[in-house]
């Protein structure tokens, strides 16, 4: 049974407010939804657009738009490199590929162990650290090679929260 509590649904209701149109309130609702089941099954999606009173083919529209939404069950933790430009130069597929190697993913990057699941990303927006990927719609990690990635593996798999990286500015005199 899909259903929301009071408090998510109240805070469905903020984000509701502060538009003129609720349309507008769809992306962060899909958001509450994942965040919440893991991924957006027809059930989530009809539970979210029941709860913002419009219809189900705009939010089955915005969600099949945006790959950040996931439309499958998968794994808790997805890493997503950037072989793009940059970073494809700078160690992007390489590390693309111990990763498939070390979590031994299958053929849709799904680990052997079931936690992990692994794609390519396009320019992330942080070619002066490349290669970088970012964890599960969230935190970057930069800067990759094979040891960063172990940790943090490891650190994923202890359930330790990756923190904010201090990236140290190299280009501070520029304007
Ligand atoms: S090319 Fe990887 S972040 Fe831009």
């Amino acid at each position: 049974m899909y259903t929301f509590t009071d408090a998510e649904i109240q805070e469905i209701q903020k984000h509701v407010a502060k538009y003129p149109d609720r349309n507008s309130a769809i992306m962060p609702a899909l958001w509450i939804a994942q965040e919440k089941f893991g991924w957006l099954s027809a059930e989530a999606m009809k539970l979210v657009a029941d709860t913002l009173d419009v219809a189900y083919a705009r939010v089955y529209g915005v969600a099949t738009f945006y790959t950040m939404y996931f439309k499958k069950e998968v794994p808790k933790h997805l890493f997503e490199v950037c072989t793009c430009f940059t970073c494809g130069e700078c160690g992007g597929k390489e590390t693309m590929k111990f990763l498939r190697e070390y979590l031994e993913t299958d053929e849709k990057g799904f680990s052997k162990d079931g936690l992990f699941w692994v794609r390519e990303a396009e320019c992330l927006g942080a070619c002066d650290t490349a290669p970088v990927a970012q964890i599960t719609n969230s935190r970057y990690v930069h800067n990759l090679n094979e040891s960063k990635v172990r940790l943090t593996i490891d650190k994923l798999r202890s359930g330790v929260e990756l923190e904010y990286e201090q990236i140290p500015l190299t280009n501070q005199n520029a304007i």
